[in-house]
């Protein structure tokens, strides 16, 4: 069995249409296919230029290759449990600031993907939306993303297409741009938190439900810190460490907390922030909180990463103090080097408003294909389009329009100026808001005070209003959506566009 007929990742009957002379590698329920054939858009859009690379740039380059792979999840008697990964890269790519990006992404799946490369703020030919910012990838093809990170900190990427099922099996990495550290840390922990939609035998459950995606989300029950469940992680006895915590999950909230140790949150969505003694942190999906702790001296001793957001506090994962005590002066949190962001001038700028609303409207979609084998093909699939609608932006659900054209931009920025977009929840349920091309100053929350910080994903509670500034200096249409990807996919995602 090769690699790549080996894997069968979505429980769905697969085949491969030969339609139109365009071979499309298909799955009833959607399809990795060239939507031009399909009448959409396909290569008929003109997607925005990627950037010149300096012929003088210093360039880091990986192959990522998006494949099934096999992993032991839930362990032993039960099977390993196929998985979507990248693979011929690590699955953690450390950049030094300053350093390009050049990743070509290998497409070994069954349908098409891209790489979205959350909470960097790069050019919008690299942004890796399909139909938005450049032509999906289809199987068998590749793609260059080339850019330089502006910013130091503690990214991921991900596809960003049928998201749900891609992401929710396992397709995502890390990328962390160093450079930030004043003072440099003993050990640099990198903590990848998701919830496996996986049961007891590791076989998956259905990745997205009606009921869930209608309300909170559909959980898994397979908590995982970098794939395994309540990990120990050996670090130095007294040592300084950093733990980059990312919530990779779809659909779990963490409050992360640290018990047995002080800690303070030193960067937020990899953005640095003055040094804050750590209570609990609120991290929904795709958001990130960087910590800085000394460990305790004597070998041995563990401390707990905990998860709060649960009836019962939950261990995600433990530190265990190892070797010869490191003999360092007290401990005092040390700040990052301050983030090079520019500065929203909130005073004068223009507000959006953007009510986050439950939709009862119905997707205008056009009916499925039916295809020479009898089997269906949906075009809203085909053009990421939301098969089911429950959520909307202003009223709007994603896709406002027909499926022969994007939804037009819910706002345009004028290119240079602040934007202030206040966001306000009209939903019983938390919604973190995520912004594409641009990291954002949270500034205001009905709620309360808010310590001011920079972000790429906001957390949204119901009936609450937070506040948000940007410089709009990136153009481009980007996109702007729920990061609960069952919300994002069924109706809460909408287009803004700088210019
Ligand atoms: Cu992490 Cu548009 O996504
Ligand atoms: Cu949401």
């Amino acid at each position: 069995m090769s690699r790549l007929s080996g894997h069968q990742p979505i429980n769905r009957r697969r085949a491969i249409l030969s339609l139109g002379g365009v071979v499309l590698g298909a799955s009833l329920g959607y399809v990795g296919g060239n939507a031009l054939a399909l009448g959409g858009k396909g290569d008929k859009q003109t997607y925005p230029a990627a950037p010149d690379m300096p012929a003088d740039a210093t360039v880091h380059k990986e192959t990522l290759t998006a494949i099934g792979q096999s992993r032991q999840l839930v362990p032993a008697p039960a099977p390993a449990t196929n998985i979507l990964g990248y693979t011929d890269g690590p699955t953690i790519i450390r950049l030094r600031h300053g350093e390009w990006l050049e990743a070509t992404l290998n497409n070994r799946l069954q349908e098409h993907t891209t790489i979205h490369w959350h909470g960097i703020r790069l050019p919008n030919a690299m942004d890796g939306v399909p139909y938005l910012t450049q032509a999906p990838v289809m199987p068998g093809d590749s793609f260059t993303y080339r850019f330089q990170p502006p910013d130091t900190g503690t990214f991921f990427f991900h596809p960003h297409c049928n998201t749900v099922e891609q992401l929710g099996h396992g397709l995502a990495g890390i990328l962390i741009v160093e450079g930030d550290e004043e003072r440099p840390h003993d050990h640099d922990l990198v903590c990848v938190y998701r919830d496996w939609r996986v049961d007891k035998d590791g076989k998956y459950q259905p990745m997205m439900t009606d009921a869930g995606a209608s309300k909170a989300g559909t959980f898994g029950d397979h908590r995982t810190i970098n794939d395994q469940v309540q990990p120990v992680f050996k670090v130095p006895s007294g040592g300084d460490i950093r733990v980059r915590f990312l919530n990779v999950d779809m659909s779990r909230v963490v409050d992360l907390g640290v018990v047995g140790a002080d800690a303070w949150v030193i960067a937020t969505d990899g953005n640095p922030l003055p040094p804050q003694k750590l209570k609990s942190w609120r991290l929904g999906p795709a958001m990130r909180a960087d910590l800085t702790l000394r460990m305790p001296k004597e070998a041995g001793t563990r401390i707990q990463l905990v998860n709060y957001y649960s009836a019962q506090p939950i261990v995600m994962a433990e530190l265990e103090a190892d070797g010869t005590p490191l003999d360092k002066p007290a401990f005092e949190p040390a700040a990052l080097k301050p983030a090079a962001i520019p500065e929203p001038q909130i005073d004068g700028a223009e507000t959006f408003t953007l009510r986050l609303s439950a939709s009862s409207a119905p997707a205008q979609l056009p009916p499925d294909l039916v295809l020479p084998d009898g089997s269906t093909l949906r075009y809203a699939d085909a053009l990421c389009l939301s098969p089911k609608t429950f959520w909307a932006f202003n009223g709007q659900p994603w896709p406002s329009a027909s499926h022969e054209v994007l939804p037009p931009p819910l706002v345009t920025f004028k290119r240079g100026k602040t934007a202030v977009i206040e966001i306000i929840n009209q939903t019983p349920h938390i919604h973190p808001i995520h912004v594409h091309g641009h990291t954002f100053k949270v500034f205001q929350s009905s709620k309360g005070d808010v310590i001011p910080h920079w972000a790429d994903t906001t957390i949204v509670a119901p009936k609450e209003r937070v506040k948000i500034a940007f410089v709009a200096d990136n153009p481009g249409d980007w996109m702007i959506h729920c990061h609960i990807i069952e919300h994002q996919e069924t109706g809460m995602m909408g287009i803004f566009r700088v210019a």
